[in-house]
This record gives structure tokens, sequence and C-alpha cells, in this order.
């Protein structure tokens, strides 16, 4: 799959993001599900600007392909979102 096809997630490394679980996020990129592993693009970034504007306490964001936001991100809702980008099924 080329770079351009991959799924974008950019994971938001700043202060209050890593506070509020950046690092567990950070953990996908090396536990991925199966199903996912090629099809993503991972990037830990400094901060993204979210949280000056946002409401702080929807720390951790991520940023799907460059232009969707996910604030109160946790692993499970960004894998899901990730699935549905990529055009996957949950495997069951
Ligand atoms: S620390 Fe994550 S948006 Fe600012």
């Amino acid at each position: 799959m080329e770079n351009e096809d991959k799924v974008k997630v950019e994971i938001c490394c700043g202060t209050a993001c890593y506070l509020l679980g950046a690092m567990r996020l950070m953990d996908l990129t090396e536990n991925l599900p199966k199903d996912l592993v090629g099809l993503v693009e991972f990037e830990a970034k400094a901060c993204l600007g979210k949280c000056e504007r946002d409401e702080i306490g929807c720390a951790p964001y991520v940023r799907f392909n460059g232009t969707e936001w996910m604030g109160n991100a946790t692993p499970e809702r960004v894998v899901e979102r990730i699935r549905e980008l990529a055009g996957r099924r949950e495997e069951i």
C-alpha cells in the first residue's frame, strides 16, 4: 500500500495530551490489531494547539488524515476510527 493510501494518525504528545493519556495511544504504534498493520502511518506530534482553543479536559487529541480531530481519544476509539477510514470491518 502506498504511503498516501494509508490512514494518517497524528498523536499529540504535548503536555496536556501526555498527561491525559497520549502514551496509551502511542502504544498503538507497536500493538496495532493485526488486520490494520501496514494500513496506518503514525506520527507523534508536539502540541497540536487544540488544548489552547478547546476544553483542556478533551485531551488527548488525535488528528486523522490531516483534517479530522478526535478529542478524548482512547486506543479503542482510535482503532475504531482507523477501521472506518481504512474501510475495514472489525474482525470477530
Ligand atoms: S498538548 Fe495536545 S493539543 Fe496541546
